[in-house]
């Protein structure tokens, strides 16, 4: 290991330990708390335990949870209705609804259900075209934490070349346009670009989100190179299953300048920027300040 360790797990920490100090002086000063509804939709493993730590960190830092939890043959005509309840509830200032849904359900119909205020994932047509005319949005909770990491790292990104691998609309997509938002020139990379590693091979900053296992070794990454690893791929390895990054850890920790590590990284700041979402919304649905450093 040669480039910093980008110790995404105590930013986050430090994140919410802010959010909570913002939830008790709004709780004490003006009787509001913050509150974030989470829906899930059947029984996935993995998205009950991404639920379970949403609420228990929202119990954390101050704010009330409410969750939903349907049986996996919901019809579409019961959640959307679920969603327009949430909607007209003062108490709930932020509503999410676990990705990926049971295939009879339209993601795009029901997440543009939610109200645009309220679309703490920020993934709303509307807070996707606001992000991408460069408007106040709610901004997507993976690439708003990687944004925090690289400004940290970094002071200004102005005129860097980033290279995003990965096009999906919950990052690929957004984490471009907030990098352009920050003046750098952005690449943006899939699994089928041709040359795909000399495009790495540019990146000042290069940030892998495809989805595969160790798909970036480090003779792709730039000497000196940021890298943000947003891949949390479950392999087994000696009989064992361990998470890994789409970036092959060892191998590019030895000639980045700086690099997130795979648990530890991006992963926690996930849920530590839904928090902060959830209390700009707060703050803009009465009409209040937003605190400064919480969004892009
Ligand atoms: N599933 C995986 N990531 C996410 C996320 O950021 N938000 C939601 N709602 N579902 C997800």
């Amino acid at each position: 290991m040669i480039g910093h360790l980008l110790d995404g797990k105590q930013f986050a920490s430090n994140l919410r330990g802010k959010v909570a100090g913002h939830v008790a002086e709004l709780t004490r000063t003006h009787g509001i708390t913050p509150g974030l509804a989470v829906v899930l939709v059947g029984e996935d493993p993995a998205s009950q335990v991404y639920v379970r730590s949403k609420g228990k960190q929202t119990l954390e830092v101050g704010m009330a949870s409410f969750e939903h939890k349907l049986d996996a043959g919901t019809s579409e005509a019961a959640l959307l209705a679920l969603i327009d309840r949430l909607n007209a509830d003062p108490a709930v200032h932020g509503i999410l609804v676990q990705l990926p849904l049971p295939s009879h359900l339209d993601s795009d119909l029901v997440i543009n259900r939610i109200s645009p205020a309220k679309d703490v994932d920020g993934f709303h047509i509307s807070n996707v075209g606001l992000l991408g005319t460069g408007q106040k949005a709610m901004v997507p909770c993976t690439p708003l934490g990687c944004l925090m990491l690289l400004r940290d790292h970094h002071g200004s990104l102005s005129g860097l070349h980033a290279v995003v691998v990965g096009r999906s609309n919950i990052v690929g997509k957004p984490m471009a346009q907030l990098l352009l938002g920050d003046s750098c020139t952005i690449t943006i990379a899939h699994s089928r670009t041709n040359n795909l590693p000399e495009i790495c091979r540019q990146a000042d900053i290069l940030v892998a989100a495809v989805g595969r296992p160790e798909m970036i070794p480090g003779d792709w990454i730039k000497p000196g190179a940021t890298v943000i690893d947003v891949g949390i791929n479950r392999v087994e390895r000696d009989g064992k299953t361990k998470l890994v990054g789409d970036v092959e850890f060892g191998s590019a920790a030895a000639v980045a300048g700086a690099i997130t590590p795979v648990p530890g990284g991006v992963g926690p700041m996930t849920i530590a920027c839904l928090l902060a979402n959830t209390l700009t919304a707060t703050c803009r649905a009465h009409g209040l300040p937003e605190p400064e450093g919480l969004t892009a």
